[in-house]
């Protein structure tokens, strides 16, 4: 099964958006594989985000994604990693849909709330920087004849 990674962003966390963010996730049918509220290390976010480095917007993104905890999530399921990014929502929350995270929680494009992976690269490459081996559950849910 897919597997994606997401994380709540601080302005997300610091709006105490994490049980309701987590709600319509799992809502959708997504499992949880791993879950846990982080700081995020000044290397972790500058690795992260490396593709970006030469975005003019690099240093406020690191600054912003240091400035408080953050809750990193591992989620599983069928096309999870395309899937999730609908139920975000388009980068700019000023033009994302009404009923996406973004489009109903987000500010601007810097404070959009979450973040998704946007590949199987990505998400494969992501999940290891944020969680190791051990916090990667394997389990299943016993509605799962329903649900992931
Ligand atoms: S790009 O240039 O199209 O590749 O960038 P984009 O995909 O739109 O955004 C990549 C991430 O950078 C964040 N971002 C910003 N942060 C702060 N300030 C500004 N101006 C800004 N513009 C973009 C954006 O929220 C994306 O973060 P993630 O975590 O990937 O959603």
């Amino acid at each position: 099964m897919e597997k994606t990674f997401l994380m709540i962003k601080p302005d997300g966390v610091q709006r105490n958006l994490v049980g309701t963010i987590v709600e319509r996730l799992e809502n959708k049918g997504f499992k949880l594989a791993g879950a846990k509220l982080m700081q995020v290390s000044e290397d972790l976010a500058k690795t992260h985000y490396q593709e970006h480095q030469d975005k003019p917007f690099f240093g406020e993104l690191v600054d912003f994604i240091t400035s408080g905890p953050v809750f990193a999530m591992v989620l599983e399921g069928e096309n999870v990693i395309e899937t999730a990014r609908l139920v975000v929502g388009s980068t700019n929350p000023q033009q994302a849909a009404p009923g996406t995270i973004r489009g109903d929680f987000g500010l601007t494009v810097g404070k959009n709330i979450i973040h998704g992976s946007d590949s199987t690269e990505s998400a494969e490459r992501e999940i290891s920087l944020f969680f190791d081996d051990s916090e990667v559950l394997d389990y299943s849910l016993s509605n799962s004849a329903w649900i992931y």
